[in-house]
Parts: structure tokens; C-alpha cells; sequence
């Protein structure tokens, strides 16, 4: 492919001395890393297609026969739980002529290809082709869907498109090592919210830790309850980074519906943390709840969400449980919905003549930061900085 010449890459490269000098010399990255194809097509193949990639709670795919379909920049990918509980990932891809065998989520036994008929097991496997006994050597036993490898983290889902990543510990343990203490495993998924933003996924991403936009934009909900003045920034190799911060539940009167979690009793109540691993996870907290989230990028101007909105099991059976959780997600989106227009504006910004990026505040610390991560990765090369 073209854009792996070096011709291109060089040019590409050239226009991103800035934001690669250290945080107090930066400017942003010039529009193109969040509007060109090519940078996109970068992204792909040397951050999506490499990584290990959060997917979703097993509680999902609780039982046999479970399964979940997504697109990753296009690739077609399968969960399943098969009749022995396992969980399988493969590419959704018939291997008769490409077409995606399953569709949605839901449960089956098997997946019947809707073009020619031919049928899957949970595992993968061809256990039927129709007309297919002329073709010489054609043998379905040597068929299946390209299994992708699979992970749980804390009954969080990763599969990965690289068969020689290392092991999905290796990429997690510096999230073990800051999140373990938040317990994803003891919680489970009160509702998967799903939103599209018109921006670059990245831009989505660098909102999630703009510590600098939350008393401006945010003011009127959760904004005049956070405290940036005293926020902890730590960075980590290969662009990842946890802050810590003081906030307020997200619900209309910024108060725990539920109290704190169990296992952050000795927190106060504005306690605030959050972390980014590569290449699209997200991991956030509150004295009262866990999320989790990714960004996925749809094209190189439009992206989706996807947060997990995580509880303590054992409220699950509490009364009102789901009208009050469900307060936590309405106030969510509205928060979301503040930042919708902003990120519209900011991939407006990126495709324009009259935009020349601007200097970074110390509060923009984590964004320079991960994205100088996904660049060394991008472009292979780490200046002295
Ligand atoms: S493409 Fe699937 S059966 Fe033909
Ligand atoms: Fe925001």
C-alpha cells in the first residue's frame, strides 16, 4: 500500500515537529493526523490491527450459544461462547466468498452464511457447504473461520487480530497495576451506551482526558464539582496515563445514589481517577461507579463510543436498582451531549485552511502525551524529546 512508502510517510512526518517537542515547547498536531485517510490507514495497521482490543463484558456472552458481531476499521469480527462456555473471536468472514456469517448479537448454535448457505459451528468450524462435492480436494474438516485470539481481563473481553502479540498481561499490566483496585471483576454491566460523534476518534479520545475543558464546558453539570488544581497526571511508556482528581458523582445532584463502592469506603466522596491504555481503552471512576470505555474510529472524520457502564453485582438485586442506574446513564449522555457539538467543531477545525494549532496548557499534559504514544508507533521513530 502506498502509504507505507517512505516518500509519504516522510512528508506526513514533517508537518509534526511541534507536538512533538516536549509539553512546555508544543503546539497541537496539524488537522491532517485527524483528518487523512492515510493517517487512518497508519492507525490500522500498526495500532488497531496490532493491539489487543477491549470488546466486551462476558457477562454479554453469558451463555452458550451467546454471541456478539462487530467491525474493527472494517473487519469483520465474531464473539462467541460456545456449548463448552468457552469463548472463541474470529474473523466474520465466510471463507467461501467473504460475505459476514453472522449478524447482530443474539444466540444460536450455529451461523448460516445468508449468501450460498454454508453453515458454522460456535467454533468456527464449516460443518456444512451444499453443492460442493465436484470440487476436487475441497474438504470441509479443513475449513472454518479464522479464529482470533481471545483474553478476559477482570471479566473484560480483549481478542486481537495479531497472532504474535505478546500476551494479553503483558499489554494490561500497567492497568492491573493502577485498576486493579477498582474491581471490574466484582461488577457487572449495567447498560453498554453506544454514541457516534461527527470527530476523529482521537479528538474523542483526547476529550475523555481534557482535564482543561471541564470548567468551561461543563460547568452547568459536573464541572463546578471537579478540582484540576491538585490533579495527579502520571505517564506511562507506549502512550498510556492515569489521573488523579477530585469530582463529583455523575448524577443530576452530583450525590451517590447508591452510596460509594464497597471497596472504596475509605475514599471520600469526590474521589476521581481515570486511565487510557492503547490504542482505545478508557478506564473511569468515582467514589460510586465504575466505567470503561472505547473509541472506534468510523472513518477519519466520525467515530463511535462505546462506555460500559459498570455497578457492584450485588446491587443488581437491590430495589429501584435499574431506575437509578439508569439516572447515572441519562446524565451521562447528557454530559456527552455537551461535548458533541465541541467535537464537531474541533474535525471541523482539522479540515480547514485558517487553523493553525496552538500552544498546550500543562492540564493538555496526558493528551501530548498519548498522542506522542500513538505517533512513536505511527511513524517508528522517537525524537529526542
Ligand atoms: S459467501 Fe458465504 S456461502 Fe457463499
Ligand atoms: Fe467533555
Amino acid at each position: 500500500m502506498a502509504i507505507t512508502e517512505a516518500g509519504i510517510e516522510r512528508s506526513l512526518r514533517e508537518g509534526l515537529r511541534d507536538i512533538r517537542k516536549p509539553l512546555s515547547k508544543a503546539a497541537h498536531a496539524p488537522g491532517y493526523v485527524y483528518s487523512s485517510p492515510e493517517v487512518l490507514a497508519l492507525e490500522k495497521e500498526k495500532m488497531f490491527m496490532q493491539d489487543w482490543l477491549f470488546m466486551a463484558r462476558e457477562e454479554e456472552l453469558a451463555k452458550p450459544g451467546d454471541f456478539m458481531t462487530f467491525r474493527v476499521l472494517g473487519e469483520p469480527l465474531v464473539l462467541t461462547r460456545d456449548a463448552n462456555g468457552k469463548l472463541n473471536a474470529f474473523a466474520n468472514v465466510c471463507v467461501h466468498r467473504g460475505v459476514e456469517v453472522a449478524i447482530g448479537t443474539g444466540n444460536t448454535k450455529e451461523f448460516m452464511c445468508p449468501y450460498h448457505g454454508w453453515l458454522y459451528d460456535l467454533e468456527g468450524r464449516l460443518v456444512g457447504a451444499p453443492y460442493m462435492k465436484e470440487a476436487e480436494g475441497f474438504d470441509p474438516k479443513n475449513c472454518r473461520l479464522a479464529p482470533l485470539r481471545v483474553g478476559v481481563w477482570r471479566r473484560c473481553v480483549f481478542v486481537t487480530f495479531n497472532p504474535d502479540a505478546p500476551p494479553l498481561e503483558t499489554q494490561l499490566a500497567q492497568f492491573e497495576q493502577d485498576f486493579a483496585f477498582l474491581h471490574p471483576e466484582k461488577c457487572k454491566l449495567s447498560k453498554r451506551l453506544v454514541w457516534e460523534f461527527e470527530c476523529n476518534w482521537k479528538l474523542l479520545s483526547e476529550n475523555a482526558m481534557d482535564m482543561y475543558h471541564v470548567g468551561t464546558l461543563h460547568r452547568s453539570t459536573f464541572g463546578a464539582g471537579t478540582s484540576v488544581d491538585d490533579a495527579k497526571i502520571s505517564l506511562y511508556p507506549r502512550g498510556g496515563m492515569r489521573i488523579d482528581y477530585q469530582s463529583v458523582p455523575m448524577t443530576p445532584g452530583n450525590q451517590p445514589l447508591f452510596g460509594k463502592l464497597p471497596w472504596l469506603e475509605h475514599e471520600p466522596v469526590s474521589f476521581a481517577t481515570m486511565g487510557f491504555m492503547q490504542p482505545n481503552t478508557h478506564m473511569v471512576a468515582r467514589s460510586d461507579q465504575v466505567r470503561m470505555l472505547t473509541g472506534w474510529p468510523l472513518g477519519p472524520g466520525r467515530c463511535q463510543v462505546v462506555m460500559y457502564s459498570l455497578f457492584p453485582e450485588e446491587y443488581f438485586e437491590r430495589p429501584g436498582f435499574a431506575e437509578k442506574a439508569e439516572v447515572y446513564h441519562q446524565y451521562l449522555t447528557r454530559v456527552l451531549n455537551e461535548d458533541r457539538e465541541m467535537v464537531k467543531s474541533l474535525q471541523h477545525a482539522m479540515e480547514i485552511k485558517t487553523y493553525v494549532p496552538g500552544r498546550l496548557a500543562t492540564l493538555e499534559k496526558a493528551i501530548h502525551h498519548v498522542l506522542n504514544g500513538a505517533l512513536d508507533r505511527l511513524f517508528e521513530e522517537r525524537p529526542a524529546r
